[in-house]
Formats: C-alpha cells, structure tokens, sequence
C-alpha cells in the first residue's frame, strides 16, 4: 500500500469520529442552526434539513472521505492522483482549489465570530455582563458592540483565537488535533446535555420547544427557507471544501468510510438539535421569539440569562460551549491548507502553519474590522464581512461540493468505490451513487442559484 509522504494517522475509528465529529459540530450548529430555524418557522424547515443531511451532504461527505483514502495526499494532489489513475483529466484538482481557497475564506471569517465567543466567556467569567443592570435589547446590543466594533478589541480577540487554533495544528494530526478534540469533545457534550436538560426542567418550555423544532408546519417554509437548509445541512457537514477530504486521509486502512460518515452525521445532527433544546426553553421563558437573526446568541440570549435564575451559571455553559465548539472546528479548516503547503513546499509542519496562519490572520484583521473602521469599505453596500461570507457560502462552498459529486459519480467507475466505502449492500452503494449523479448536484446548484439571484 501506498504509505503517502510520510503522513500521519488518526490512531483509531473512534480517533477520526472525534475529530470529524468536532469538526462539523461547530458555531454552525449552535450559533447558526438555531437561528435559521428559527427564522423559518421550525419544524418544516427541519424536515428538509435533515432530508439534505440524509441525501445531500452525507454523500459527499462519503465522496471526500473516499478520495482522501484514495488520493492518500494533500487535497490538491490527492484529486489529480485519483483522476489520472482513473483515465480523466489531471485538471480536475481545480476543484481542491476552490477548496483551499473556501477554507482560507471561511477559516478568517471564522477566526472573528471565534474571537467573539472566546470574549463573551471571558466576560462572563469576569461577571462584567450577566450583573449589567436590567438586560434590556439596548444594553445587550451595546454590549456586543463594544466587543465587535472595537478594533483593538476585535483584533486582540480574533488574534486570540487563530493562534490557538494554529498551536494544535502545529503540533499534528495525532498529538494536536486528536488530543484537542479528546478533551473537548466530552466537554462539548457534557454542556450541551447540561443545557438541554436545563430547558427541559427549569423552563415550563420544554413542550413548546418540542413542538416548534419537530411539529413540521409546512405553510410557514417558502422555498427560500427550504434551500436555507439545504445550504445548512452542506456547511454543517463541513462538505465541499476539502477538509474532509485531508481527514479522510489521515484514516487508517481498516475503517469502513460508510459507516464512519453515518456516524458522524448522525452526532453532527443531534449537536444541532441539542443547541435547539437547549436555546429555545430560555428564549421562550423569557417572553422573547425566535426569529432574530444572527444577534441571536449574543444580544438576546443574554436577555434572557439576565433575568433567570441561575443565569450566570448558565451563560457561562453556554459561552464555553460556543467557544469549544468554535475551537474544534477551526483545526479542520487549517489543516487542508498546512498540509498542501507541508507536502509541497517540503517544509515541516510547524513552518507551514506559520506561514498559512500569517496569511489567515491578515485575512482575518480586515474581517475584524468591518465592524468598525473599515465598516464603509466594500461593494454593493455590503461590508466585507458580508462580501467573503456571500462568497464563501453562495459561490465557493456550493461550487467544490457540486464538483466533487460529479467527479465521484460520473468519472470513478462503481468496482472503484464499492469496496473501499465499505458498504456491504449493493442498493445502498447505488443510492449513494445516485445522489452523487442526480441530487446532490441539482440541490447545491439551487442553493447556489438562490444565494446569486438574491
Ligand atoms: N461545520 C462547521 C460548523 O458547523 C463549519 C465548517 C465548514 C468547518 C467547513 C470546516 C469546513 O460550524
């Protein structure tokens, strides 16, 4: 067998599930899922987001895993390996550069919402903010800015952030990435059970909230809600930009690719449903809706915290939740990109990382500082912020995970990528095949026609 360039393994199945499961468990589960659920009415749009999760984003998170196996490199060469191996064009690694390049975006966008997080738990730690007299909408919306229009404070935060992400990137697949996601992944899941029992028997909400996440009310999803959840269900899922395709890599021979990708699908998902549980008793306990947009977590949960008992216990759980969970995503977006530059520039582990981080956090600055000095600069009355947002969600993510699909279920014959998905039931393997071929594409392309003509 092909042994790679000297790299590295996850040291068992479970390994990589803690991993990939950190990966894709990230703020997109707890600071976005909740709101976008709740911006589109709750049960209806959940329905189509798990039907994505189902026959959308787990294929091809199947399909990365598969030519990481296959390709056994970076992501850039890893695509022209199992291209020219099969026939087909080396050209087809562009695609792993749209990835890199959507990981480079999102990792900078990342950095600062991250850097947000690492601050609200600091402050919630010091007490500078559950005690703020009466929590009012006002009070908590300047607080929020004081955190993210402040340039020194944006910066130092978001500097905060990427550098831890760059330790545990530094120090490898097995001894930084492994090792961080096993003593945080039982704490992230230790909180989140914590808080949704919480909502469960400290709110008399519990029920309501059972009925908005599951009780599908379709009138109230319009088409826009639903591709909303198909584009959720793809960034959830961390598809479409390579990271999974690095970690797929890092896999020992023996783990079976099928079923480790239902597994972490599955716990991504309950990560989602828990953050629901856990958010919407306390918002609905204190009188406020659902529907507030990307404020949510940060401007009125803490109205919320203010006002209940317990409340500083409980918003400190829930920052370190946010905060680990935003931690243990990071790694997965600078790790395709320290590996591409390791590999082909020859260079050691920690050199690359310091070379990609340096280039991130410059990235990463100018993100910062869209809420505040640099607030004006843009295009079409969107900062920048929103402009690499736009670009990473509506064009760059859709666009690999579209190609990625097709590659696998056009160019790779069937006798190929059977056995080493390791799925047992010829029916399953042509499904999967299907929705490669089929679904998958037309899905993401709507997504990505919808974010355009908007
Ligand atoms: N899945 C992560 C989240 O839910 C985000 C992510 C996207 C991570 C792409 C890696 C690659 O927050």
């Amino acid at each position: 067998m092909d042994t790679g360039n000297g790299r590295e393994r996850w040291s068992s199945r479970w390994g990589f599930i803690l991993v990939a499961t950190g990966a894709a468990a990230g703020l997109g589960n707890i600071w976005k899922f909740p709101y976008i659920v709740g911006e589109n009415g709750g049960g209806a749009f959940m329905a189509v987001y798990l039907l994505a999760i189902a026959f959308v984003a787990l294929p091809i998170f199947g399909a990365e895993l598969l030519l990481g196996r296959l390709g056994n490199r970076n992501v850039v060469d890893s695509i022209r390996r199992v291209a020219r191996a099969s026939g087909h064009d080396g050209r087809w690694s562009i695609l792993a550069w749209i990835g890199l390049l959507a990981v480079f975006v999102v990792l900078s966008l990342y950095s600062v919402v991250g850097g947000w997080t690492l601050a609200y738990l600091a402050m919630t730690f010091a007490d500078g903010f559950v005690s703020a007299a009466a929590a009012d909408t006002e009070s908590t919306a300047r607080r929020f800015t004081a955190v993210t229009g402040n340039p020194g404070s944006a910066i130092a935060w978001q500097t905060a952030f990427i550098v831890l992400t760059a330790i545990v990137v530094a120090s490898g697949v097995q001894r930084g990435i492994e090792r961080l996601c096993r003593w945080l992944m039982p704490l992230l899941l230790m909180l989140l059970l914590l808080l949704a029992v919480h909502g469960a028997v400290a709110t008399d909400e519990f029920g309501r909230t059972l009925r908005f996440l599951f009780e599908p009310q379709f009138e109230r999803l319009t088409p826009g809600g639903a591709l909303a959840a198909v584009g959720h269900a793809f960034f959830t899922m961390s598809v479409g930009v390579g990271a999974m395709l690095t970690f797929g890599s890092y896999l020992p021979a023996d783990v079976g690719l099928g079923r480790a990708g239902v597994t972490v699908a599955v716990l991504d998902t309950a990560v989602a449903i828990l953050a629901g549980l856990a958010i919407f008793p306390i918002l609905f306990a204190s009188g406020l809706e659902p529907g507030v947009g990307p404020g949510m977590v940060f401007v009125t949960l803490p109205i919320a915290f203010d006002g209940m008992p317990y409340g500083r216990m409980v918003a400190l759980s829930f920052f370190a939740l946010l905060a680990v969970a935003a931690l243990t995503s990071a790694p997965s977006m600078l790790e395709p990109m320290v590996d591409f530059v390791r590999e082909r520039a020859a260079c050691g582990r920690k050199a690359a990382t310091a070379a990609v981080v340096a280039a991130v956090w410059s990235l990463g600055v100018a993100q910062a500082l869209s809420f505040s000095s640099w607030s004006e600069l843009g295009l079409l009355g969107q900062n920048l912020f929103e402009l690499s947002d736009a670009l990473a969600s509506n064009i760059l993510l859709p666009l690999g995970g579209i190609l990625i699909a097709l590659f696998v279920g056009w160019m790779l014959p069937s006798s190929h990528t059977s056995g080493e998905l390791g799925i047992r039931s010829p029916w399953v393997h042509r499904l999967w095949r299907l929705a490669l071929r089929f679904i998958a594409p037309l899905a993401v392309a709507a997504v990505m026609l919808n974010g355009l003509l908007r």
